[in-house]
């Protein structure tokens, strides 16, 4: 339970969260749901989500779904929120209404945007315990943005009154009230019984025909309730995410602070801007990443190691002294101490590259699981395969672990030398200190310590060429 939580609790305030996200997201012209669109690699929803967690348990975040509700609930199931269904979309103020039982119990609720993913837990706290200072009916989180076209705009009795009258959307703004530059959120607190008294009050008299949440600002004030303000420091945290061009811009804010907060826990980042980092990526102090780096997802990178342009790691477990160099792929592996990879290497999901081990160009590897200070340096495909200590796999070794039908596990035990070119034929087992001839077909087991050699005897014939040479000048 956080800190904000038991605040509240204190207080003797039941608090809720209601995640608006059941629009379509029409702006986006896309045929997934807005609220599922990503930033840094995460579901819009799944950030409001994380954030809102910080202040309520899960099962006090109600999410109203709508627009593709099954997909939605589906991909934010597991953080353990409820759901509240608003089967037609008629507009904020609605989808309040349809969360009328769920919220009933709650003194107050706190309501989120599925589409406004950069706000934190700090922003959300202060509007909580601003509301609850103020003894407000309605807070409201505004900030001023460089440019507010687009939102709605808070109108106040006079520019320096405390007092709100309402807050006009976007097309209903006058000439002049369009020069107004604090700008609605879509964040807000409320009393749960004054919302709740009014909420059917709300008209859809506007130019989408559609409930706004918003109006409760001038139906509150009208009833002679409290409706207050609170402003967000920095109005990027608050900004929505409605076209594609938003969302990209939310991406980037989202990835610059993610690349500061690795810069600040001391990892280098050259020309950061360039890397796409998820928000969830850890690296420890004394990492370089050069320009054009992609961390994906849950990635976790130990400290002292280099990470080279161009490669990609997507939820992959990397320890310290790593050397990654250019172009590799890693995909759900773990890369122990020491180990060096690539250049063009390919880590598929299961590959588990041990402490010192070498990886090197070409070289794919597919659930396969190498020992401290195994090698394989070119050329090779290494698949269901485990692969033991000190032991040196050649150029061009093939683990043949696919009949059409099954996969089959490749065995080779430690100090063992696998020449280049060979191919070794699953399921089999090559036991400690053996060794295999280059250019073999090993279907058979070899025993520790054994020489195999599986190739066809070489004929030499002298004279040969000579000989055919002449064979060819009788025939002209
Ligand atoms: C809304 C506000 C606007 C504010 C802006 C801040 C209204 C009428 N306007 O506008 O004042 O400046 O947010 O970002 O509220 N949703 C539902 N059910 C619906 C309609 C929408 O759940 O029937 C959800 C959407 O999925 C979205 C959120 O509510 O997550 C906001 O809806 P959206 O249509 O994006 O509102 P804006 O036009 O951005
Ligand atoms: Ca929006």
């Amino acid at each position: 339970m956080s800190k904000e939580q038991t605040a509240g609790q204190q207080a003797g305030s039941k608090l809720a969260v209601v995640i608006m996200a059941a629009g379509k997201g029409t702006r986006l012209k896309s045929h997934r749901p807005k609220v599922l669109h990503e930033i840094g690699g995460k579901p819009l929803l799944s950030h409001v989500i994380a954030a809102a967690s910080h202040i309520v348990a899960p099962a006090a975040i109600y999410t109203v779904i709508g627009h593709q509700a099954k997909r939605v609930r589906e991909a934010v199931a597991a953080s353990g929120v409820c759901f509240v269904e608003q089967a037609d979309q008629r507009g904020t103020g609605h989808a309040i209404q349809c969360a009328r039982e769920a919220i009933a119990g709650y003194d107050n609720i706190l309501v989120l945007s599925g589409d406004v993913p950069l706000i934190r837990p700090e922003t959300i706290a202060q509007v909580w315990n601003f509301h609850q200072a103020e003894h407000a009916a309605m807070t409201i989180l505004t900030a001023a943005p460089e440019d507010p076209t687009g939102y709605g705009r808070v109108l106040r009795r006079s520019p320096e009154s405390p007092v709100v009258e309402a807050i006009v959307e976007q097309k209903a703004l006058t000439p002049e009230q369009r020069s107004i530059r604090e700008i609605n959120s879509g964040i807000y607190a409320f009393k749960t019984a004054p919302l709740l008294k009014h909420l059917d009050k709300l008209t859809a008299n506007n130019a989408h025909g559609e409930l706004y949440l918003t109006d409760m600002a001038g139906l509150l004030r009208t009833a002679g309730e409290r409706v207050v303000t609170v402003q967000a420091a920095e109005a990027a945290e608050v900004l929505g995410a409605n076209t594609i061009a938003e969302l990209v811009a939310l991406d980037a804010t989202l990835r610059a602070a993610t690349a500061s907060r690795l810069m600040a826990a001391g990892v280098t980042i050259f020309k950061p801007e360039t890397c796409v980092i998820d928000a969830e990526v850890e690296v420890a102090p004394d990492t370089v990443i050069e320009p054009f780096v992609q961390l994906l997802g849950r990635t976790r990178i130990g400290s002292d190691c280099l990470i080279r342009s161009y490669s990609v790691l997507e939820n992959c477990a990397v320890g310290n002294q790593v050397l990654v160099r250019q172009s590799c792929v890693l995909t759900e592996s773990t890369v122990a101490d020491g180990a060096k990879i690539g250049p063009f290497a390919h880590l598929r999901p299961g590959s588990e590259i041990g402490e010192d081990a070498h990886i090197g160009n070409f070289v794919e590897t597919k659930k396969a699981r190498l020992g401290k200070g195994a090698k394989a340096n070119h050329l090779t495909y290494l698949g269901d395969a485990e692969i033991g200590a000190k032991t040196n796999i050649g150029a061009g070794v093939i683990t043949c672990n696919y009949d059409g039908v099954h996969k089959y596990t490749t065995r080779i035990g430690e100090g063992v030398f696998v020449g280049s070119d060979s191919t070794l034929v699953a399921p089999v087992t090559i036991e400690d200190e053996a060794y295999i001839g280059a250019g073999s077909c090993i279907t058979k087991d070899v025993p520790s310590g054994a020489l195999a050699v599986g190739r066809a005897h070489q004929v030499t014939k002298e004279g040969w060429v000579a000989a055919r040479r002449a064979r060819q000048k009788m025939q002209e």
